[in-house]
C-alpha cells in the first residue's frame, strides 16, 4: 500500500502547523533567549521592546500562572528563566505581537544584564566537578576484574562522538487557541501530544482535561520533538491563557538550531580483552554523556547507551558505567537510536583498535563474537538471534570476498584514491525501556454508511505509521482501505498516550487498532449469524462480504453495518494494548526490557581522495531483519533515510560550540547535512524474512531507528581507506570523520616524527 499522505504531499496540500488557517486576532510569539551560557540575571530591561510598534505584551516567569517548570523526568527546567541562566538561548521572556516581524524586531530591543559564571561544555569536566543529573549506572555481566587474566590481548582507548541537529524540515512550533471556560485547543508539532498536555497543564495551572492537543502530522521529528515541543507549546498556551487570545509561535531555522537540544555528544573510555582465537572475553566502558543544562530525556537516553553497549556481540564479562553530566549547553535530547548509536560506536572502536593492532580485519573479530540464541545481554535478557542470519547472508549475497579483492587491487593500482570497507552489524531492542510506557489505545468508529474513522495515539512524522494503521484496520475489518480515514492525533480522543518514539509506535498502536477492530468484527459476525440463522463460528468477513463457511452470502459490509445499527449493536470500540512479557528491575539492572530485537548487517564501501581529504560513499549494502514486513515500500524508505542520517552523523554533520557555550554551527551554511550529492551511490536492501513470534504487529518488525546505526560503518570504512594510504596514521576515534580530519590523518606522521 502506498503511503496515504503521498497524494497531498506531492500536491503541496498536506497540513503542517504553519499551514493551519489563522484565527482572527492571533498574536505571534517569539522567545528571547539568554545571550550567555551561564550566569545570574541582574537586570532585565523590557521597556524599549514594549514600546515597539505591534508589541502587545512581554511575559516573564512572573506571569506563569501555574508552576514555572516543564522538566519531565527531573524537575530542573523552568519554562522561563528566573534568576539563573544555564545555557545560551534559554528562554527568559516571551514577546507577543500583532505580527511575526514585530515580535522578532522587539527581541532585539531587550537588554539583560547577567553576571557571568563559569561555563562547562565538556562532560568529563562536569563529571569531575560532580555535576551529575542522576546517579551513575553500571551494567554488569560476569566479572571483568578477574577476566583480564584470561585475555591474550588487551587494548584500551577513548572514543568520542559529537552531537547532531535533528534538522526536521518543519521547525518546532505551536498554536494555542483559547476556548470557553478556560479550555485551550493546542496545535503542536510534537511527537508526544500527552507530554505537551502535561507540560501545559503544569505551567498554566489548568487540569489536563482542559487541554486538547491536536496533531495532524509533523514535517519530521527524529526524536527532537519527543520532549522539546513542550517548551513552545507551554509558552503559547500560557500566553493564550493570560491574554485570552490565540497565540502562535513557529520557530525560524536559526532560532530552532540555537535554542533546542541535539543528539548527545559522548566521550567514552574503553578496554577490551580478547583470547588467542579473537573471542572477546572482557569489555569495560565508561560513558560521559553530555546532557546539557537540564535533564530532559537524558537519563533514559543514557540507559539505552548501556543497553546497547555490546551492540550485537556476546561478551561474557562486561562492566559498563554511564554518567549523565550537566553542562551549559541546551538540554540534549532524543535522537533516532536514543543513545544506542553512541554506545555501539564505542565497542566498534574497541574492535577496530584491536584489529588494527593485531593486523587482522575487524570483520574477523566481529564475526567471531556475534551473539547466538540464548546468549545473555548484560541486562539479563537472552538473545533470540538473527545476528548470524543477517551477517552470513550479507557476506554471501553481496560477495564480500569479491568486494575485498576489488578493493585491494584498486588500492594497489591507485596512488591518490583509496577505497575502504567496513561491516556494521546492528542489534536494537524494541520497546520503551521504561516499561510502563509500553501501552497504547485506539478508538474505532464504524459509521452507518460503512465508512470508518480510526484514532490512535500515534503521530505521523513521515515514518508512515498512519498508513500502517489503515492497513491494520483494513485487514482486520476485511474492507477496502478507501473506506478508512485516519484522524488526527488528539488528546481528547486518545488519552495518556506515550510519545511516538522508540520505533514502537506501529507495534503499540497497531495492536490496539487490531484489538478494537477484532471486537467490532466479532459483534458484526454475531449480527450476521442472527440474520442468517447460522452458528457464529461459521461466519467470517472477507473482502467486504459475509461468508458462511466457504459460501459467499448476499450480505455485504454496508448491509451488515446497517443491520447492526438497527439492532442497536455498538459500532464503536476503544481498545487498550500493553506489551506482555516485558519487565525491568533498575536496582539490579536486570530484566527483560525488550519485546524483541531487530538485527541487521551493512557492508559500507567508500573511496577517499587522498589529495583533498574528500570522499564518496560507493555503496551501503544491507541485509535487514524485517520479520514479515507489512509495508516494504515504507520500510525501505525508513532504511534508506536511517542510513543517510547515520552516515551524516558519522561523517559530515559537525555541531560546534565554542568554549563560551555559543553554537557556532548555527545555520545551514556552517552545518552540513548529506545532500543528494553525498548520499551513497548505491543502497541495496535485502529483506530477511524471519518467522519467530516477535510481538510486532502482524510480525512486521519495528524499523524506525535501527538502520541509523548502519551509518557507523561509514566511519570505519573511511578509517580503513585512510590506513590504506598511510598505514602509520594514528587516528583518534573522534566522529564525525569530516574531510578536514581525513586530510589530517592521511598526512599524519606522528609515529615517524
Ligand atoms: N522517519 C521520518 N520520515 N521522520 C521522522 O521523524 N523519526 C524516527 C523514525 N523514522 C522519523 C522517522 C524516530 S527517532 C523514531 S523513534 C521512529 O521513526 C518513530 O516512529 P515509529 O515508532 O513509528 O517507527
Ligand atoms: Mo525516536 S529517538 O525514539 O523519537
Amino acid at each position: 500500500m502506498k503511503n496515504i499522505d503521498s497524494r497531498t504531499h506531492v500536491r503541496g496540500e498536506s497540513i503542517y502547523l504553519d499551514d493551519i488557517p489563522e484565527v482572527r486576532g492571533t498574536l505571534f510569539g517569539a522567545a528571547f533567549g539568554s545571550p550567555v551560557a551561564h550566569g545570574i540575571i541582574r537586570h532585565l530591561d523590557l521597556t524599549a521592546a514594549e514600546a515597539m510598534p505591534g508589541v502587545v505584551r512581554i511575559l516573564t516567569y512572573k506571569d506563569v500562572t501555574g508552576e514555572n517548570q516543564i522538566g519531565g523526568i527531573v524537575p530542573d527546567e523552568p519554562l522561563l528563566a528566573e534568576h539563573h541562566v544555564h545555557y545560551c538561548g534559554m528562554p527568559i521572556a516571551f514577546i507577543l505581537a500583532e505580527t511575526d516581524d514585530a515580535a522578532r524586531a522587539a527581541i532585539k530591543k531587550i537588554t539583560v544584564n547577567i553576571d557571568p559564571l563559569p561555563v562547562i561544555t565538556d562532560p568529563r569536566d562536569a563529571q569531575a566537578l560532580g555535576h551529575l543529573i542522576v546517579r551513575p549506572r553500571t551494567f554488569r555481566l560476569g566479572d571483568t576484574a578477574t577476566a583480564w587474566e584470561q585475555c591474550a590481548y588487551i587494548f584500551d582507548g577513548v572514543a568520542d562522538t559529537k552531537g547532531q541537529e535533528h534538522l526536521y524540515i518543519e521547525t518546532q512550533g505551536a498554536y494555542a487557541i483559547p476556548q470557553e471556560n478556560d479550555g485551550i485547543k493546542l496545535y503542536s508539532s510534537t511527537q508526544g501530544p500527552t507530554a505537551v498536555q502535561r507540560a501545559v497543564a503544569r505551567s498554566s495551572g489548568l487540569p489536563m482535561h482542559q487541554i486538547d492537543v491536536d496533531v495532524t502530522r509533523l514535517g519530521g521529528g527524529f526524536g527532537g520533538k519527543e520532549d522539546q515541543a513542550n517548551m513552545w507549546a507551554a509558552l503559547c498556551a500560557l500566553a493564550a491563557h493570560v491574554l485570552k487570545k490565540p497565540v502562535k509561535y513557529a520557530l525560524n531555522r536559526m532560532e530552532d538550531m540555537a535554542m533546542t537540544g541535539k543528539r548527545h555528544p559522548y566521550s567514552s573510555d574503553f578496554k577490551i580483552g580478547l583470547d588467542e582465537n579473537l573471542k572477546i572475553i572482557a569489555y569495560e566502558a565508561t560513558f560521559y554523556q553530555n546532557a546539557g543544562a537540564a535533564a530532559d530525556l537524558s537519563p533514559a537516553v543514557m540507559e539505552r547507551t548501556l543497553f546497547h553497549c555490546t551492540n550485537t556481540y556476546f561478551v561474557p564479562n562486561v562492566t559498563a558505567t554511564a554518567y549523565c553530566c550537566r553542562t551549559n549547553l541546551p538540554p540534549n535530547t532524543a535522537f533516532r537510536g536514543f543513545g544506542g548509536p553512541q554506545g555501539m560506536f564505542v565497542i566498534e572502536a574497541a574492535i577496530a583498535k584491536a584489529a588494527e593492532a593485531l593486523g587482522v580485519d575487524a570483520a574477523v573479530i566481529q564475526a567471531e563474537n556475534l551473539n547466538k540464541t540464548g546468549d545473555e545481554f548484560p541486562y539479563g535478557q537472552k538473545a533470540e538471534s538473527e545476528a548470524h542470519a543477517c551477517w552470513d547472508k550479507a557476506v554471501t549475497l553481496y560477495e564480500i570476498d569479491t568486494i575485498r579483492s576489488k578493493t585491494a587491487s584498486f588500492n594497489t593500482v591507485n596512488l591518490v584514491y583509496k577505497k575502504g570497507i567496513a561491516l556494521m552489524p546492528v542489534c536494537f531492542g524494541i520497546s520503551f525501556t521504561n516499561t510502563r510506557m509500553n501501552q497504547a489505545r485506539a478508538l474505532v468508529h464504524v459509521y452507518t454508511d460503512g465508512s470508518v474513522g480510526v484514532s490512535t495515539g500515534a503521530v505521523e512524522m513521515g515514518q508512515g505509521v498512519n498508513t500502517k494503521m489503515v492497513q491494520v484496520a483494513a485487514q482486520v475489518l476485511s474492507i477496502q482501505t478507501e473506506r478508512i480515514k485516519l484522524l488526527s492525533t488528539s488528546t481528547y480522543r486518545i488519552a495518556n498516550t506515550s510519545p511516538s518514539a522508540a520505533s514502537a509506535t506501529a507495534d503499540l498502536n497497531g495492536r490496539a487498532v487490531q484489538i478494537a477492530c477484532t471486537d467490532i468484527v466479532n459483534r458484526l459476525r454475531a449480527v450476521a449469524a442472527d440474520e442468517l440463522q447460522v452458528d457464529i463460528d461459521g461466519i467470517s468477513l472477507k473482502d467486504e462480504w459475509v461468508y458462511v463457511g466457504d459460501q459467499q452470502t448476499d450480505w455485504d459490509w454496508k448491509r451488515l453495518v446497517m443491520a447492526a445499527f438497527a439492532k442497536r449493536v455498538s459500532l464503536s470500540e476503544h481498545a487498550h494494548y500493553a506489551t506482555p512479557e516485558i519487565h525491568y528491575d533498575a536496582a539490579k539492572e536486570k530484566g527483560h526490557p525488550f519485546a524483541y530485537h531487530v538485527y541487521g548487517t551493512a557492508i559500507v564501501e567508500v573511496t577517499v581522495d587522498c589529495l583533498r581529504g574528500t570522499y564518496e560513499l560507493d555503496a551501503v549494502k544491507v541485509v535487514h531483519d524485517f520479520g514479515a514486513s507489512m509495508n516494504p515500500l515504507i520500510d525501505r524508505g525508513q532504511i534508506e533515510g536511517g542510513i543517510v542520517q547515520g552516515v551524516g552523523w558519522m561523517t559530515m554533520e559537525e555541531v560546534v560550540f565554542d568554549k563560551a557555550g555559543r553554537l557556532r554551527s548555527n545555520a545551514l551554511s556552517t552545518y552540513k547535512v548529506p545532500d543528494i550529492y553525498s548520499v551513497p551511490k548505491e543502497i541495496a536492501i535485502d529483506f530477511l524474512q524471519t518467522q519467530q513470534d516477535n510481538l510486532a504487529i502482524f510480525r512486521s518488525k519495528a524499523v524506525g531507528e535501527p538502520p541509523l546505526m548502519y551509518g557507523i560503518g561509514a566511519y570505519f570504512a573511511l578509517r580503513n581507506a585512510i590506513l590504506a594510504f598511510n598505514p602509520a596514521a594514528i587516528i583518534p576515534f573522534d566522529a564525525p570523520m569530516t574531510p578536514e580530519k581525513v586530510l589530517l590523518a592521511l598526512y599524519d606522521r606522528s609515529v615517524k616524527g
